[in-house]
């Protein structure tokens, strides 16, 4: 059946990978990316397949309710893929509001719209909301988060995703809206917008500029290749269970600081640097408040039950990233001039 599939949070990292693919994959299907372009939506992570027919762009922000509406009409939407979000941690202890407004707020009136618009069969249609691991808390040395720990979320943030995951539910339960629900670890990848670990150190590799390293670096992280969560998204949106989570990772834990010190080592070879050079731009600083110390993901569910499982190991994904972003220094100089200059001089250089 021709679906017609509005993707929210397109222009972001992991939702232009999303939109790639489905364009590409699902030449039959009308793709809507719907985005406000925030500082971390970017239309030119789509360039490729911004002129293929069965690709739309809507410029709306989930916030104006009137014109998700417009945009379900327009299209006669039948599907949604709900990834819009503010999703940097620094920033929610910055400005906890904006969390609010868009990840809870724009959430419920996405939910709203989809239910109003469905409500004469509900069965034909899907809407998938797209989560993190960061909902379930923090874990100690021990144990892996399973589609039943309880939510424990410890930032704005991940309180503001939680938040949202339990609208969605409860849309599940009260209407009967068929909601799918995934919580994936920490992407990486192309495209991905230098602020989180991974390209804000490569970028500060580059140039040469200190590595901020949060705390004494023995946080915890597991790290997915970004074509491999949206491989797992693919999967869920088309054969999950409805009403049911999924939770997506890497199988892939690693320490921050062992992490940041495979990256130089990586870049030191690609960059011709003698080894060791890059490590020596290591800085510990201040910690992050309320930082989590491990995320990990038991990931069996999907592996099970859809079949899914990573497709590259660390070193490969990680290699292709620096690759990307090495060949795309015109992308990385726009996303880091203007606004990104203050937005880094306020977070790591406060007066
Ligand atoms: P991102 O910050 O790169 O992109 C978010 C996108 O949403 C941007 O294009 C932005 O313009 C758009 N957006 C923000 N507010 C909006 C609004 N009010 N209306 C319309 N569009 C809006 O985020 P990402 O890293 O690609 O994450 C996408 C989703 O996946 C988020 O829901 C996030 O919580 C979830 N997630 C991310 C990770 C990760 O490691 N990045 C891991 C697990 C889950
Ligand atoms: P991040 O990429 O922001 O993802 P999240 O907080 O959602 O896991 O951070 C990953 C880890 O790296 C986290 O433990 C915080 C740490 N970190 C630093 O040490 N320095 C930095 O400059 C940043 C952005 C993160």
């Amino acid at each position: 059946m021709s679906k017609h599939v509005l993707i929210t949070g397109g222009a972001g990292f992991i939702g232009s990978h999303v939109v790639r693919l489905f364009v590409n994959k699902y030449p039959r299907y009308t793709i809507v990316n719907l985005d406000c372009l925030t500082y971390a939506g970017n239309l030119a992570n789509l360039q490729d397949v911004a002129g293929a027919s069965n690709y739309y762009f809507e410029k709306v922000n989930i916030l104006d309710a009137v014109a998700l509406n417009e945009v379900f009409i327009r299209y006669g939407i039948t599907d949604v893929l709900h990834l819009a979000a503010e999703s940097h941690v620094d920033r929610s202890i910055v400005s906890p509001l904006d969390f609010v407004y868009t990840n809870v707020i724009g959430t419920v009136n996405l939910l709203n719209v989809a239910k109003e618009n469905w409500k004469s069969n509900m069965d034909t249609h899907r809407f998938y909301h797209i989560s993190t691991d960061e909902v379930y808390g923090t874990l100690g040395a021990e144990g892996l988060f399973t589609e039943t720990t309880p939510y424990s979320p410890n930032s704005p943030y991940s309180a503001s995703k939680a938040s949202s995951d339990h609208f969605v539910r409860a849309y599940h339960e009260t209407y009967h809206l068929p909601t799918v629900v995934s919580n994936c670890s920490n992407n990486y990848g192309p495209y991905h917008f230098p602020e989180k670990l991974i390209p804000l150190f490569i970028n500060n590799i580059i140039h040469k500029k200190p590595l901020p390293v949060y705390g004494d670096g023995l946080y915890t992280r597991d790290w997915l290749f970004v074509k491999d969560h949206a491989r797992a998204i693919d999967l869920v949106f088309h054969q999950g269970k409805i009403g049911e989570t999924y939770n997506v990772g890497g199988f892939n834990e690693w320490k921050n600081i062992d992490l940041v010190k495979l990256l130089c080592s990586l870049m030191d070879e690609k960059l011709n640097r003698p080894a060791g050079e890059s490590a020596q731009l290591i800085t510990y600083v201040k910690d992050r408040p309320g930082h989590d110390l491990r995320y990990a993901i038991d990931a069996n569910k999907i592996n099970r039950e859809l079949g899914w499982y990573p497709s590259v190991t660390f070193e490969e994904g990680l290699s292709e990233t620096i690759d990307w972003y090495l060949s795309n220094g015109e992308w990385l100089q726009q996303v880091t001039s203007g606004d990104y200059q203050n937005y880094y001089q306020k977070m790591y250089n406060p007066a």
